[in-house]
């Protein structure tokens, strides 16, 4: 049965985890897009994106809703904005109910701590099985070429 990867990236790193899961996996893809856009540069970025997170908004998505109870494997990627996930998330986790699955998680940051944001996706999760969760910093601009491997490596071990 195919497999889903579901992701939000705001400056590629997320995306790039995306895509290798994506190809390896011949995975159907849900990228959320907001309709307003944060900045991606300088202050205004953390700024924007750090607010959307402490308020728990809930930005308009522009993707169309799809079945999701056709895929019985859901991949979860996200950037951890103020550590947590980013809040397109928020409006995902209010739209969608996603319940007997098997998810694998996996999560951007820039050097901070992972685990409360895993543990906020999980309580956003429950009622389903988490078969794997890996965390890195920086895909894109550090060590790209052993994370592409990590993550190949940690698909098969799934
Ligand atoms: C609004 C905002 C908040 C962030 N907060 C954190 C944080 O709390 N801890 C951390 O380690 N990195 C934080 N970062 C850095 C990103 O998580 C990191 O650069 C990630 O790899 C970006 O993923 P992306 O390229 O898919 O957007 C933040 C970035 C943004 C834009």
């Amino acid at each position: 049965m195919k497999s889903l990867v579901i992701y939000y990236s705001l400056e590629g790193d997320t995306k790039l985890i995306a895509n290798i899961i994506k190809n390896e996996l011949n995975s159907d893809v849900l990228e959320l897009r907001t309709k307003k856009q944060y900045p991606n540069k300088g202050f205004k970025k953390y700024l924007w994106g750090g607010k959307s997170v402490i308020f728990k908004e809930k930005p308009k998505l522009l993707n169309k809703y799809i079945d999701i109870s056709i895929y019985d494997k859901i991949f979860i990627g996200t950037p951890i904005w103020a550590g947590t996930y980013a809040a397109p998330f928020n409006t995902f986790f209010n739209e969608y109910k996603i319940k007997n699955k098997e998810i694998g998680l996996f999560v951007c940051h820039g050097g901070g701590r992972s685990n409360k944001c895993f543990d906020n996706l999980k309580k956003e999760l429950k009622g389903n099985k988490i078969i794997g969760e890996i965390e890195y910093t920086n895909p894109l601009k550090n060590n790209k070429e052993e994370n592409i491997q990590k993550t190949l490596n940690w698909i098969k071990n799934l």
